[in-house]
């Protein structure tokens, strides 16, 4: 089949690339030029600084006769005379703290795409084609959809809800083996066409293949999303202050307790200063903000939003709190600058909220240092002379006075060995409890630790 990709972000760009491995011709389409020429490079390396995701690079690289990246209408334009689906994969942010979707992004393209289709085999559009929406959008998006294609006269079409379940850092590997495939629609034909472009999932027994109405679709996702990050807030926030508050307690048995009954499952049991990304915060977001704009009661969800935001709040201000730390030019090596292990996506990342924090307490220097988000990170604080970045972890560690741990790579576990040998007393803060195994040591050879899910542990 002819795919065209409107959006070439994480979830376009991965998905199209498993298209193209499923034997599919993919085109795919953003307005930004210079990650059109990164993604097209054919090189591993400049696709991966461009994504991160692990696989993606091969994989482009392997199916590239039957992928072409653009951000030039015309070439759009030719390619829908044949194409058969087209994929909406555009960012779909909070406006300000309002929970509302800023659909922008989503108007823009889908008003040009319908000027596009209409014009199709010189006006006759005798191909059907079918949009899908595969951004998480509001529930009734998909009326918006059709709306928009009706204003500008599109026939001969379908509407879709196809929305996506990838996981960040596992992208590639979640797309070639989904747990599950949501295809929401209202038509046969539709469902038809959507079975025939995803044939390798609807024939695997592997797959759950779950075809619903796109309102179901759009909402499942939504819901989804909503699910897993109140599993969070739960542990971060209920868990968490438990083994905080009382002695004797260790985080990590507590964990397993839990996670030994099935029902409960040990997903997301992890504790945590914060969980960010681009998806759980404005999705629980934008559900609140449904249903309360519907008439609804939206406390449980709002709450969750609100748990997850004061994580991160009280795990900084601990320092001051229980290690009366006093910022004001001292300094700090900031380990981890993407949002969670595993990709180079800093939305939302813990550290933007905790540069930001030490910089307003006049901190004298920060240094940072993370395997992949280096590039990204820097453009959010341009011209910071206080923040520094450096390529490896004992280079951050060089005369500090506070560490703090914000993101789980996993390489960051043997920090503990490096700040004992670095043989300073500093304060270790963290967040992803990485170093845990080595609190004993650590507090015996004088360095004091606040960690989430323990009490503060006073150096010796
Ligand atoms: N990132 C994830 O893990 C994930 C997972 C599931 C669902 N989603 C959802 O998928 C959607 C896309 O997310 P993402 O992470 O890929 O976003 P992204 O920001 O990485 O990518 C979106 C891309 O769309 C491009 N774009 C914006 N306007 C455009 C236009 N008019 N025409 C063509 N391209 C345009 C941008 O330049 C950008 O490259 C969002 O709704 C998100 O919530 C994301």
């Amino acid at each position: 089949m002819n795919i065209l990709y409107v959006g070439a972000g994480f979830v376009g760009s991965c998905s199209a690339a498993v298209a193209a491995d499923s034997g599919h011709q993919v085109f795919l389409f953003d307005i930004d030029k210079e990650k059109i020429k990164k993604l097209s490079s054919n090189d591993r390396d400049t696709i991966e600084s461009c994504i991160f995701e692990e696989g993606l690079g091969d994989l482009l690289i392997r199916n590239r006769d039957r992928i072409s990246f653009t951000n030039d209408y015309q070439k759009v334009i030719s390619f829908l005379e044949t194409c058969d689906v087209v994929f909406l994969c555009l960012p779909t942010p909070e406006i300000g703290e309002t929970g509302e979707s800023d659909l922008t992004y989503y108007f823009s393209a889908t008003e040009t795409l319908g000027v596009w289709l209409a014009k199709r085999q010189e006006g006759k559009q005798s191909k059907y084609i079918v949009i899908v929406n595969k951004s998480t959008v509001p529930i009734t998006m998909i009326d918006t959809t059709e709306e928009i294609m009706k204003k500008h006269g599109v026939q001969n079409y379908g509407v879709v809800s196809n929305p996506e379940f990838l996981v960040e850092g596992k992208a590639i590997a979640g797309s070639i083996r989904p747990d599950r495939v949501v295809v929401g629609a209202w038509k046969e034909k539709d469902f038809s066409i959507m079975r025939n472009l995803y044939q390798r999932f609807h024939d695997s027994s592997t797959v759950k293949y779950i075809e619903a109405n796109p309102k179901e679709a759009a909402a499942g996702k939504l819901l989804a999303n909503f699910v897993l990050f109140n599993k969070l807030a739960v542990c971060f926030d209920v868990v968490g202050r438990v083994a905080e508050q009382f002695t004797d307690i260790q985080f990590e048995n507590l964990r397993r307790i839990l996670i030994t009954d099935p029902r409960i499952g040990s997903w997301g049991l992890y504790d945590s200063l914060y969980a960010g990304g681009s998806c759980f915060i404005k999705d629980a977001r934008s559900l609140s903000h449904q249903l309360q704009t519907a008439g609804q009661n939206a406390s449980l969800v709002n709450e969750t939003y609100s748990a997850n935001k004061r994580q991160l709040e009280m795990f900084i201000g601990r320092a001051e709190k229980e290690a009366a730390l006093d910022w004001k030019g001292i300094k700090v090596a900031l380990f981890g600058l993407s949002f969670k292990q595993d990709t180079n996506d800093i939305r939302n990342s813990p550290s933007i909220d905790i540069v930001n924090y030490i910089l307003e307490r006049q901190v004298g220097n920060i240094v940072a240092y993370d395997p992949v988000a280096t590039e990204s990170f820097k453009h959010v604080f341009p011209g910071e002379k206080k923040l520094q970045f450096v390529s490896n972890e004992e280079s951050a560690l060089k005369g500090v006075d506070v560490a703090i741990i914000a993101t789980d790579w996993p390489q960051f576990r043997s920090l503990g060995d490096s700040i004992i040998q670095s043989k300073k007393k500093i304060l270790l803060m963290d967040g992803r409890r990485m170093t845990q195994h080595m609190y004993k040591p650590l507090s015996e050879a004088g360095i004091s630790i606040i960690a989430v899910g323990s009490p503060f542990i006073k150096g010796k």
